[in-house]
């Protein structure tokens, strides 16, 4: 554990409740959160699934009226947040429901916080200069169609602000789910390559916020088994989307490795991904899946001993390996994974040698910098993005 001066806390104002068919539940969890008319926060992807019309019935046999707002992009932008808004106050809703993606569940908090707050959530952007989130969100029940972004039980939304190409953050205790309602059944039909990509999200969350600088024993633990789920189940899930316990333990590792966030933030991968989707419309799983490996091979020196650990948490039976060659492991284990599951490169999402330099010098300033396993520089990053080129 390093930092031991700082006090570390570790908050988790979200219930979790998961069972397959837990969406059934949702008519009776609003009743106890005391939700009449909730908004709920989805997307076209979800609609076409037939997902939506899976949490409609039981809330049209309960009698429970709600809005629709079913206009969400994926990399929500500034705008997709402002129109939800505005359907809520119009119609006078009084919770919200997410269904959906990390797009779904990160636009429907910051609607939250506009809702909590009467301004735009910009103003509350994670950055010198900018307010603190001040009051809580309304009630906020978070259903994720995928197993990857953990956004239901993490206490932040990333938000596109088009104006500068940039994905921000906010965030803190106070925009956290009251509920994270996980039903495993709403991810049977996720294709592959989603389930791939998502899959990949919810590793690699895990891995560096087990291995950065904030990690702390409460975040260690449930990231080691979240690690642990993905290696043993996401090649089931995507070769086999029906496989039902592929897809729980799915379900739990995202969940795990959401919660394994803390009150803190990841480290390069998502400083690369993060700042990446703020310029080109990359899916954010795939493009974490692509780093990934990466930047694994730039930061195991950085904590030979939790990589080694990681590897035995990936299933490589490591005794009598040296802690390198325990530590490496973990590296050729995740890029295994990572070729099995048909990640892309860099190079297939449209991402050309040119952009390197821009890409590296957005990641190096962004946030997440801080807290990565090993020093990064502007030049470190350059080589990274050409190794996942
Ligand atoms: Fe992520």
């Amino acid at each position: 554990m390093k930092n031991l001066q700082e006090l570390h806390y570790f908050e988790v104002p979200t219930v979790m409740k998961h069972a397959l068919g837990a969406v059934n539940h949702l008519p009776g969890e609003l009743e106890i959160l005391g939700v009449k008319k909730p908004l709920i926060v989805t997307d076209q992807g979800v609609v076409k699934a037939g997902l939506l019309d899976m949490i409609i019935k039981p809330l049209k046999d309960a009698s429970v009226s709600h809005v629709i707002y079913d206009q969400v992009v994926f990399n929500p932008l500034l705008a997709t947040v402002a129109a939800g808004t505005e359907m809520y106050r119009k119609n006078d809703c009084d919770g919200i429901v997410a269904l959906g993606g990390g797009s779904s569940m990160d636009c429907a908090k910051a609607i939250g916080v506009e809702i909590a707050h009467g301004e735009p959530v910009l103003e509350y952007e994670c950055a010198e200069g900018k307010k603190e989130l001040s009051k809580r969100v309304p009630p906020l029940v978070c259903i994720p169609t995928t197993a990857g972004t953990g956004s239901e039980v993490t206490l932040w939304a990333v938000i596109t602000d088009p104006a500068r190409e940039y994905k921000f953050n906010v965030g803190g205790p106070l925009i956290a789910a009251h509920l994270a309602l996980v039903d495993p059944l709403l991810h049977l039909s996720m294709p592959a390559e989603v389930t791939a990509g998502t899959g990949m999200d919810a590793l690699c969350h895990a891995i560096e916020c087990y291995t950065c600088a904030y990690a702390q024993p409460q975040t260690d633990a449930v990231a080691l088994l979240a690690i642990e789920y993905a290696g043993k189940y996401l090649r089931r899930a995507v070769a086999y989307g029906q496989d039902i316990d592929a897809r729980y333990y799915m379900a739990m590792s995202s969940m795990l490795a959401g919660l394994s966030y803390g009150a803190a933030s990841a480290g390069a991968v998502h400083a690369m991904t993060q700042t990446m989707g703020g310029i080109f419309p990359v899916h954010h799983g795939v493009a974490v899946g692509s780093t990934l490996v990466p930047v694994m091979e730039y930061n195991w020196m950085g904590e030979p001993e939790k990589y080694a650990r990681m590897a035995l948490a990936l299933g490589v039976p490591t005794f009598g390996m040296t802690e390198r060659e325990a530590a490496l492991s973990a590296v050729e284990a995740c890029r295994e994974l990572t070729e099995d599951i048909g990640i892309p490169r860099l190079r297939e999402m449209g991402i050309t040698e040119a952009d390197i330099p821009r890409l590296a010098q957005e990641a190096f300033n962004d946030p997440q910098t801080i807290g990565n396993p090993r020093d990064l520089t502007v030049a470190a990053y350059e080589e990274i993005y050409r190794r996942a080129l």
